[in-house]
């Protein structure tokens, strides 16, 4: 089987896969520019970074690479204009936004001449997105890491999108393995991204007790919390999650830092979220693919890349 071309503006990745963006220094310039160093599009999640952060790991990305980067970006963050201005003229090469939906941001997009990638998880909104100027749509399925836009798996929303649209349609959600890879490809899909197959690799940045519950995950050890941004998401089975799966259950926040534009304040998902980054099995909250239990090894990004190109070619 061959890949699909991926086209986006005019960025043409050497394969067709994206890695998600991941905030809370989960996906950061080193995992970023080892994906694009391999041929895909590498991204940094800019939410809750500080601006000369961002702009910081946009130039040490640069500086490892020459391929392909972009920015994920939540709309549900309070520092979603000024993230996506920093990363511009830092000189990201496109921009990714999810957790919500903004229509202004086409323009700026044009006015940059950077490509708006935005995550849609219904018909409804890719066919808005394309129509307002998106260069391409990543849809994502409930089996997806991370805050939830839809009921549905990713395997049963794409193709309906891809059939819709005239733009490249990428699939997100439950692609772990090179044969998930193969089977978005198999639907007419343009790409993929994957977010979770990237956090268990050698150079994403969270701790190794994060990347070992990766490993150890078994298929019935994610649960869908509602988390503080009023969005459902995928998350490891932790103490932490348990307890917030009851929606009475609430997190004293200490010290709130106003990231979120709509907050229930329950408790404070980006503290949670560190805490997870740094291995507190105790009190982090771990986000993860629905289909996490797939992974079995942590492993370099050029072996995660090695084995989907080799299976390609069977
Ligand atoms: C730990 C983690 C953090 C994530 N953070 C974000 C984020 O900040 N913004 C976003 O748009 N998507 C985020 N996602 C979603 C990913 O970018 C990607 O779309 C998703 O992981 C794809 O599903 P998969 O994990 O089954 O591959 C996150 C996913 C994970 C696993």
């Amino acid at each position: 089987m061959k890949f699909p071309t991926l086209k986006i503006g005019d960025l043409v990745p050497k394969y067709p896969i994206i890695q998600g963006g991941m905030a809370i220094k989960v996906s950061m310039a080193k995992l970023a520019a080892a994906v694009a160093n391999e041929g895909g599009i590498g991204v940094i999640a800019g939410t809750a970074l500080k601006i000369d952060e961002l702009k910081n790991e946009i130039k040490k990305a640069k500086e490892l690479t020459k391929g392909i980067l972009g920015l994920n970006v939540m709309f549900a963050a309070t520092d979603f204009y000024e993230n996506i201005k920093a990363a511009i003229e830092a000189g990201i090469d496109l921009i990714i936004y999810g957790a919500g939906f903004s229509r202004d941001i086409f323009a700026i997009g044009k006015e940059h001449n950077v490509p708006i990638v935005p995550i849609v998880s219904s018909l409804k909104l890719a066919k808005i997105a394309e129509k307002l100027g998106a260069a391409a749509v990543i849809v994502e399925g409930v089996n997806a890491g991370g805050h939830l836009g839809t009921d549905e798996v990713s395997w049963d929303i794409v193709s309906e999108v891809k059939k819709a649209l005239k733009i490249p349609v990428i699939g997100a959600g439950g692609v772990i393995t090179p044969a998930d890879v193969k089977r978005m490809f198999d639907l007419g899909l343009d790409g993929v991204q994957m977010g979770s197959r990237f956090v268990a690799s050698d150079e994403c940045g969270v701790s190794d007790v994060f990347k070992e519950m990766y490993v150890n995950a078994k298929e019935d050890d994610i649960i869908t919390i509602e988390s503080s941004a009023g969005l459902p998401a995928n998350a490891i089975r932790t103490p932490m999650s348990e307890y917030l799966l009851d929606t009475n259950n609430k997190v004293p926040i200490k010290k709130c830092t106003n990231c979120l534009k709509t907050c229930n304040r329950r408790f404070c998902v980006n503290d949670a979220l560190i805490k997870g980054h740094d291995g507190d099995l105790e009190n982090g909250v771990f986000f993860a693919s629905r289909d996490v239990y797939k992974i079995k090894n942590i492993l370099p990004v050029k072996e995660i890349f090695r084995e989907i190109i080799e299976y390609e070619k069977d």
